[in-house]
C-alpha cells in the first residue's frame, strides 16, 4: 500500500542498514554509488514516502513500546498492563496502549498507525495475529512479543501461563473438597486459553461416573457469559455441587446466578475461577481462583521486548509461568459434623 513502507523495510529489502538509508534519504554522509542505486530502487519498489518526522526519527530508537490489549474492561488486562509499563518505565521506555476489542481488523490498523510512528516494539496480548501476521511481523523486522493469547509453537517469542495445568488444579481441588459432580463453563474457543483450559477440565473428569460433555457450557470470559451460563447448567443439571469457570468475570456471573437462585456457595455448589483478578477478593463469598502471574507476565513482557529492541535479538523463546491455586471462601466447605 502506498506510503505504507517503512525506512527499516527499504532497508532490509535494499540489504542495508537503516542509517545507509538515511544517509541516501537526508543526502550527508558518504555512501557509494552502487548502494545508492540500491536504495533508490528499494524505495520506488517499496513506494517509501519518507516524511519529516521518520527522517528525524530515522534508524533512531523512539523509546517507545506499543502493547495491544484485546478488551480493556476486563480487569486482567489493565493488571497486566499496570507490570508491562512499571518495567518499560524502569528501562527508560513508555508505552502506547490500544485496545482492538478482539477484531483483527481495528488490530491491523493500530498495527499500520504503529509502525509509522515508530514504535520500538510491539507487545500483543490480543489473539488475532494468525500465523501469516505473525510472519508478516517477523519479516518486518519490527521487535515484538506475544503474550498470554498464544500457542506455544509460535515462531516468536511468547509469554504465557501454563492454562492446561492450571484448569486441572482447580478440578482436583474441588474433587478434594468433596465435590461429587464438576461443571466447567468456558471460554471462547477460538482462545487457546479457553481450550487449553476446557482440555484440562476434560482430561481431569471424564473417567468418572457422573462425566457428559453437556457439563460443559459456553460463557464469554465475561461476567454476563456466567450468569447466563450458570442458568443453562442448572437447568441441564440441578445435582452439579462444583463450578470451575474459565475465567475470574465469569466465575463472578455465576456467584450472582446462584445467589438470585437461593443457592448456598459453598455448601451447594462450590465455584472456582482462573486469572486471579483483584475483585476476586471483594466478591461475596471470596472467591477461590487459580492465580496467573499477571503483574509477572506483564512485567517479563515488556523486559523480553526491550531487549530484543536493545540487542536485534530475533529469536523466538517460549515462556511458560506457573499458575497457583488461592482457595477462599466459595470452596471452603463446611465440615459436616
Ligand atoms: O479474563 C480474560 C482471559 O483472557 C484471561 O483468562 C486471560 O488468560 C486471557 O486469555
Amino acid at each position: 500500500m502506498k506510503g505504507m513502507a517503512t525506512i527499516r523495510d527499504v532497508a532490509k529489502l535494499a540489504g542495508v542498514s537503516v542509517a545507509t538509508v538515511s544517509r541516501v534519504l537526508n543526502k550527508n554522509g558518504y555512501v557509494n554509488k552502487e548502494t545508492e542505486q540500491k536504495v533508490v530502487k528499494a524505495m520506488q519498489q517499496l513506494q517509501y514516502e519518507p516524511n519529516a518526522v521518520a527522517r528525524g526519527l530515522a534508524g533512531k530508537q523512539t523509546g517507545t513500546i506499543a502493547l495491544i490489549l484485546p478488551d480493556i474492561s476486563n480487569p486482567f488486562f489493565p493488571e497486566l498492563a499496570r507490570g508491562i509499563e512499571d518495567a518499560a518505565q524502569r528501562l527508560g521506555f513508555t508505552v502506547i496502549l490500544c485496545n482492538s476489542d478482539d477484531q483483527g481488523q481495528k488490530e491491523k490498523s493500530y498495527i499500520e498507525v504503529l509502525r509509522k510512528k515508530y514504535v520500538d516494539g510491539i507487545i500483543f496480548a490480543s489473539n488475532t495475529l494468525g500465523q501469516e501476521e505473525v510472519v508478516q511481523m517477523k519479516q518486518s523486522s519490527l521487535p515484538f512479543v506475544i503474550l498470554d493469547r498464544a500457542v506455544a509453537n509460535q515462531v516468536c517469542t511468547v509469554i504465557r501461563c501454563n492454562n492446561y495445568e492450571g484448569a486441572k488444579m482447580a478440578v482436583q481441588h474441588l474433587l478434594d473438597i468433596g465435590c461429587q459432580k464438576i461443571a466447567h463453563i468456558y471460554g471462547p474457543q477460538e482462545l487457546i486459553t479457553a481450550r487449553e483450559r476446557l482440555r484440562g477440565y476434560e482430561e481431569t473428569v471424564k473417567g468418572f461416573p457422573w462425566y457428559s460433555p453437556s457439563l460443559m457450557v459456553p460463557g464469554s470470559f465475561r461476567f454476563d457469559g456466567g450468569l447466563q451460563a450458570v442458568e443453562e447448567l442448572l437447568r441441564l443439571h440441578p445435582d452439579v455441587d462444583g463450578i470451575f469457570a474459565g475465567n475470574d468475570l465469569m466465575a463472578l456471573g455465576v456467584l450472582k446466578g446462584l445467589k438470585r437462585k437461593g443457592i448456598a456457595v459453598p455448601d451447594q455448589i462450590a465455584v472456582c475461577g482462573f486469572d486471579g483478578i483483584s475483585l476476586t477478593e471483594i466478591a461475596e463469598p471470596e472467591l477461590t481462583t487459580v492465580a496467573q502471574p499477571i503483574y509477572e507476565m506483564g512485567a517479563m513482557a515488556a523486559e523480553v521486548l526491550i531487549k530484543k529492541i536493545k540487542t536485534g535479538d530475533t529469536n523466538p523463546g517460549l515462556f511458560e509461568l506457573e499458575v497457583r491455586l488461592i482457595q477462599r471462601d466459595s470452596t471452603r466447605k463446611r465440615v459436616r459434623g
